[in-house]
């Protein structure tokens, strides 16, 4: 049975963690679906797998063609894409139309905004208004990486509690879950207590009601990645020793 947006909240209720990763074409999304996660992201971060330095300059056109690919290999998982740099933040209409596509175009269930500022709040309201579920995203959030970097955040008093309300006020706009990203563990627990809807980590500890990791990382296919991964496999190594070996005895005229 698919996986819907309520049955991630009665999770929550139950205490069972919720196993999210990211995917960006056929072949990966088909592989974590069998394997069993419960929630894919076509998250932005794909950007880095095509060859990008940051997840800035990814297009709607290229998240659309990706959810598509990754949409025809699941048969259970939730299915969340990424709404891309700029293609929300100028106004609730923009936002509409572009999570609007998402849907129609490429079959997900759901889109995930990044920010908890009160006008980013606003437009999540509106969404959920007009039947568009979506996640939340608040903590380290890297479309902003030029103001923020890639630090740790809510490390002072003052962070914390900034980014706690506007988890809070994320949860009243209607959002089903919300990315905590890169922020201490205990207050990803405050924030993880104080709402009812579930939180997923990815760099906040152990308290979250899920994980998430970008997959290209845990199979060990980044050039690098950050500090909080772990690291499942070595595919690098795996692929490259596959294709060494494969070109030797090609030369060798040992294969075929
Ligand atoms: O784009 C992405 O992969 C994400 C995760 C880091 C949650 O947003």
């Amino acid at each position: 049975m698919a996986i819907t947006t309520q049955q991630l909240i009665q999770w929550k209720q139950q205490g069972r963690s919720i196993v999210a990763l990211t995917a960006w074409d056929y072949a990966i999304a088909q592989l974590l679906d069998a394997a069993g996660v419960d929630l894919i992201l076509v998250g932005d971060s794909m950007a880095v797998v095509l060859g990008y330095e940051t997840t800035l300059p990814i297009t709607l056109e290229e998240m659309l063609f990706h959810a598509k690919s990754v949409r025809r290999g699941v048969k259970r998982a939730l299915i969340v894409v990424d709404l891309p740099f700029l293609t929300y933040q100028e106004s609730f209409q923009q936002a509409m139309h572009s999570a609007g596509l998402i849907l129609k175009e490429t079959g997900a269930q759901a889109v995930k905004l990044e920010g908890g500022y009160p006008a980013m709040v606003e437009t999540i309201a509106r969404l959920v208004q007009a039947g568009i579920p979506v996640m939340g995203h608040v903590g380290l959030t890297p479309q902003s990486v030029h103001q923020i970097g890639l630090r740790q955040q809510g490390k002072s008093q003052e962070a914390a509690e900034r980014i706690l309300n506007e988890a809070i006020a994320l949860e009243q706009a209607g959002v089903f879950s919300i990315v905590l990203e890169h922020i201490p563990a205990d207050l990803a627990n405050l924030v993880t207590q104080k709402l009812s809807v579930p939180t997923i980590g990815i760099g906040a500890g152990p308290h979250c009601d899920g994980q998430i990791l970008v997959t290209s990382d845990v199979l060990g296919l980044s050039e690098k990645h950050p500090p909080f991964v772990k690291v499942y496999t070595n595919l690098r190594e795996t692929i490259t020793k596959a294709v060494q070996d494969y070109t030797v005895e090609v030369r060798e005229r040992k294969f075929p």
